[in-house]
Order: structure tokens, then sequence, then C-alpha cells
């Protein structure tokens, strides 16, 4: 079947309200202007199409274009029909586009912008332009598709939406072809889904909100106007669409702010490099993100009254609530010092601490590092394991994974994680990957500052390259991950191959691969022990995990042997950072050289072709060496 050419007719805002421009295509089948004007007697009054019955709290907000909508979260919504069925408006049948500007005050898994959907496991039907924790999403369900009556493709754009800023969303479906564009670019498409869109028997029209007979998820954040197309747009219609509402991305972001001014996040360092730091904290407001920083402090002022003064300061442009601050252009194996300033609309000012980093060293500086892991949920225990760290005065820190008891909680990153390792990461940037706690949350990507796509990455220090992957990812052979290991482990010149993920291919545990006191079990993950031959080919000396609860560390592996040392791979289970202990099983495998139940964390010292390791208790008593000495 041939794609039907679209040309689209174009609507601009005039002081808020929207006029059709000369053109030979066709309009919109349904278009909404949500601003004050646009309302009457409780009405959201449409520019063409079904007016909506405006449910709950509904404010308007300023913006660069003549205002937008509030939707509270909580009980805003806009509903065009109770039951699309019963409605006036018509629907696209087959080809369609659905478009919105849009601003997300707060993250959900499941956010719905206009669409009419059922989403039952069994049988999903409907359409909906959407987003979720990270991303902007389209799903639809179509009859031609394989699976027949029912399930929806959910197409992810790639863009991480910030918080309170506009975003220009549009969705597009051809019955053969369905595409997710953001600001005008094109970020996915799917072809799992053909033929006509497959509607619910029932539903609800709705715009703001992600309804159906049995889940109601209202919209946080603002909505500035939607359309409905029964075409297809193309990419320069889209294009067009975004440029013609591009001022909105320049509005002042609109976010859920605390009255109170405090620090949700103290100051934490990120991406260390030899040339450069970011640093990052989280206020309860959007204020001013400022480092005052150089190589040295001095103090002016009276005795008790002394102020910090830096030679440099560096200010990012407009305000959040989440600040990222990067350093750059500074020299290799450096002392800096630093202060965090930041300032809300109505001036009240936070200031940091005094604080001290340092840049990575050239390759034949030594240098080492701390290994704190699966910190979960017990800021007692992490509190003391990075006290301890510190002070054994590391230069970074490596996080195995499980950082928190559940990622998905705020709280939790605030008041078990980012408080308690406070003393560390104020002074060293935290190198992590994802354990299965982190539940893959937006937390996670919000308060890392890695490289895309933030799950796997690698960087090098002094003379170590180290590999960081997501172990919950697929990691098998062919799997984006291990193409990524394998060829970066084989481009890789450095001394030390150090590689980490969550989930041990090696453990002795008694009950987390089958129950050691009654039977048989795989020691390990099957999943990851995928990934050894890539260590074994490229010579990987050591692999670092988490997610058992325990101490454990191997001899030297090499095809699944014990091997002489220098001869393989190390294995480190060292998930002893707070999370409730488990206890190794009865039997030794062939791998186990050191096995100890009990809270501990790492720290490893490196210098040319010496490899030094140290593992020590919750009482600071060192409990296992290992030294790896290379020709
Ligand atoms: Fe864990
Ligand atoms: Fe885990």
């Amino acid at each position: 079947m041939l794609v039907r050419s679209t040309v689209f007719g174009l609507l601009v805002a005039l002081n808020g309200s929207w006029v059709g421009t000369p053109h030979d295509g066709p309009d919109p089948i349904g278009s909404w202007r949500l601003s004050k004007q646009q309302v009457k007697d409780g009405k959201l009054q449409s520019l063409l199409g079904t007016s909506g019955r405006i449910e709950g709290k509904a404010d308007f907000v300023a913006d660069k274009l003549g205002g937008s909508m509030l939707f509270d979260g909580s009980s805003t919504a806009v509903v065009l029909a109770d039951d699309f069925r019963m409605a006036k408006q018509k629907l696209p049948k087959k080809h369609m586009t659905a478009t919105a500007w849009v601003a997300v005050s707060a993250k959900t898994r499941w956010g719905g912008l206009v669409g009419v959907i059922q989403d039952n496991a069994d049988a999903e039907s409907g359409w909906v332009l959407g987003y979720n924790d990270n991303h902007f999403t389209f799903a639809l369900a179509s009859t031609g598709a394989d699976d027949g009556d029912g399930h929806m493709t959910y197409l992810a754009g790639t863009t991480r939406y910030k918080l309170g800023h506009f975003y220009h969303v549009c969705g597009t479906y051809d019955g053969k072809v369905q595409r997710i564009y953001v600001n005008g670019k094109l970020e996915a498409e799917s072809a799992v889904q053909t033929g006509a869109l497959l509607y619910p028997e029932s539903a609800p029209l709705m715009i703001g909100g992600y309804r159906d007979s049995n889940e109601n998820n209202p919209f946080h954040g603002r909505l500035h106007s939607v359309r409905i197309f029964d075409e297809t747009a193309k990419p320069e219609a889209v294009q067009h669409m975004f440029t013609h509402g591009e001022a909105l991305t320049k509005s002042k972001p609109h976010v859920v702010q605390d009255p109170d001014m405090r620090w949700l996040v103290q100051p934490y360092l990120q991406w260390a490099t030899k040339t450069g730091m970011t640093i990052r904290w989280e206020t309860s407001r959007l204020s001013s993100s400022i480092v005052n920083w150089g190589k040295k402090v001095t103090f002016v002022g009276e005795k008790d009254n002394k102020t910090p003064v830096f030679a440099e300061k560096k200010v990012v442009a407009g305000d959040s609530m989440l600040h990222e601050v990067r350093l750059d252009g500074l020299e290799e194996d450096t002392a800096y010092y630093y202060r965090v300033e930041t300032v809300d609309d109505k001036g009240r000012r936070l200031w940091g601490d005094v604080l001290s980093f340092q840049t990575a060293p050239s390759e034949d500086a030594p240098f080492a590092f701390a290994v704190i892991s699966d910190t979960q949920g017990n800021p007692k225990v992490s509190g003391a394991m990075a006290n301890f760290a510190w002070g054994l005065r590391p230069n970074f820190l490596l996080h195995p994974g499980d950082l928190v008891s559940t990622g998905t909680v705020k709280s939790q990153w605030l008041s078990h994680f980012f408080s308690s390792m406070k003393p560390l990461l104020e002074r060293v940037a935290m190198f992590p990957v994802l354990g299965n706690h982190e539940r893959d949350a937006h937390f996670y990507y919000d308060y890392m500052s890695l490289p895309t796509p933030e799950y796997y990455y690698t960087f090098t220090y002094g003379n170590s390259q180290f590999f960081l992957i997501d172990s919950n990812r697929e990691v098998g052979p062919g799997s984006e991950q291990f193409l990524f290991l394998e060829r970066e482990l084989k481009k890789s010149r450095a001394q030390w191959k150090i590689v980490c993920y969550h989930h041990p291919a090696y453990s002795s545990d008694e009950n987390d691969y089958g129950n050691t006191w009654y039977g048989p079990s795989t020691r390990g993950d099957l999943r990851t022990r995928k990934l050894v031959p890539l260590f074994d080919r490229y010579g990987v000396d050591l692999v670092w995990n988490g997610h058992i609860h325990s101490y454990e560390r191997t001899w030297p592996l090499r095809e699944q042997h014990a091997t002489a040392p220098g001869n393989g791979t190390v294995y480190m289970v060292t998930g002893g950072g707070g999370g409730g202990l488990e206890t190794p099983g009865p039997i030794r495998p062939f791998f186990q050289n050191t096995v100890k139940r009990g809270h501990h964390f790492c720290y490893v010292a490196v210098n040319g072709t010496t490899l030094e390791m140290k593992a020590y208790d919750l009482e600071g008593r060192l409990f296992d060496t290992l030294t790896i000495q290379k020709k």
C-alpha cells in the first residue's frame, strides 16, 4: 500500500489564540489550546473538535506563548468524553498524528497527555501520547499486529526530559510504522504494529491523564496545546510544528517547590578526570548553580567571622533544583578547593562547606580507590564505611550497585544514601553501577553524571581502565553491553583492567543460586558467567561485584579453573556496605580463596605493576589482603 502523502496546515499562536494560515493540506481533527481564554463554564473550548469537561483544579501559568494549564497531579483532568464511542469527536482510524506541547512537573511510570486506552495485561487497546519516568512515549495497539487482539507497543523517545521544561512531543503512525518525535527530532520507531488502530470497546478520551476502567494516573505538569490528526505527519511537518512553538522551550521552568529553602542533597562529586570534575547538589527550591573554586582558599575578615575567598567562580545559567556544575580545563593530579553557593528567587542563600577534590593523575602516578557496595537502607553502616574509607584518603569510590533499598523511593536516596555517604562523596567522585534494588529508577540517572547511556561506561584512572556495566540488563554474547565490553577491552592498552557489575559470576552463598545446605547450586549468576570468556581473552585483572551481602575473593581464574597468580582474573564479592548480611554455604567451591560473613569495605592501591587490595570490617580491622605483582 502506498503511504499517503501529507501536507500539514499550519496553526500559529497569536496573543494566546490560534488562527489558521492558508494551507493546502488537511487540518487537525482535534485541536485544543489550554489557555485561560479557552475556558467557559468549566469547559475547555476546543479550537477544533470536541470541547472538554475540566475536572478538579485548573490553574493557568504564564509561559512564553500566552500561558498554559497547570494540572496538579491529583485532581486536574480534561475529559473530552467519558466514553469515546459517545463522543462527537472524530478519531483517527489508521493514519494518525498526536502532538502536545508539555512540561512535566513530576515523574511517573505511566503518564498520559492525550489518548484513549484500555490497558489490561491480556488485552490492551487504543493509543496514548504520554511519558514515563525518563522519556516521552507513544503507545498504540493495532488490528494487524501478530499479537492479534491487543498488545500495545510503548515507544519511548531518547531525550531525558527535565522537570518543568517545555517539550514538543509528537507520535505518528501510518499503518506500518509508529514513530515518536521530541522537539522535532525523530527519536524512535517501531514496525511491530500494522493495520488499523485497535480501539477498546469503551474508554474515556482524555487530555492530561492516563485513565481507563481500572487505572487513573493524573498528569502533573503544564499543557500548552494538544492536537490530533487523521494523517501521518512527515518529519518536515513535525519539525515545523516544533519550530513554531520553539519559544516555549525558553519559558521559565515551573516545578513544585518547597516553601523552605534547604539542602536535599549536599554537594557531591562525579566524573573525575585528569582535567575536570562535576559538582552536584540538590535543593528544595529552584536556585542558582554556583561553585566558588581555586587551588587555595584564603580567609578574610575578623577572627570569628572569617569568609573563605576563592580565585574562581563558575555560574551555570538558569535555576534548578538538581544542580550540576562541571569544572573543566583543570590540571592533572592537582588539589582544588571548592564551595557551593545557591540562591533562590527570594534571595535565600545556602553555602556549602569548604571542600576539596583532586584531579586524576597521569599514567605513571600511583593512586588508590575504595569499594563499598550494597549500602542499601543501612545508613549507620554505610556511614561508618564511608568514614573508614575516607580515612584512607582514596582518589575515588567504586560502588558495585544496590546504593539504596528501593530506587524509586526518593527519601531513601536522601536520608539513607547521600546523607550517610557525605563524608566520602563530598571529597571524592563515585563511579557506580546499577544494582537490582535501584530498579532502574530515574533517580539513579538524575543523580549520576555519567556518559550516555549511563548504565554502562568506561573510564581510565592512572594506568588503569575501568569497565562498568548493568548486569540487570542483557549481558550475554551479542547483547549491547557484551559488544561494548568486547570492543573496549580489545582496544584497551591499560596496565590494569578492572570490571564492575552487580551480580557475581562466582559465589558460594548458601541459597541465592540453589540451597547449598541440601543440594547443588550454580555457585553464581549464570547470566554474568557468560562474560567470563571475555575476561579470559582480554586479560581482565579484577572483577568487582556486589549483590551477595558478604565478602568473597576467588583465586585467579582462567577458563573456569583456578590458576597461578597473575595468570587469571580475580573475582571479588563485596556486598557488605550495609544491606542485611548473607551467609556462605557449607561447601567450599573450587574458586574460593577467602570468604567472610560481615559488613566490610575494600581499598585498592595501584602503583605501576603492583596492585594491593585490603579488606576492612565494620570495626576498621584488616581481614584480607591481596597483592598482584606483574612482571
Ligand atoms: Fe544488595
Ligand atoms: Fe542486589
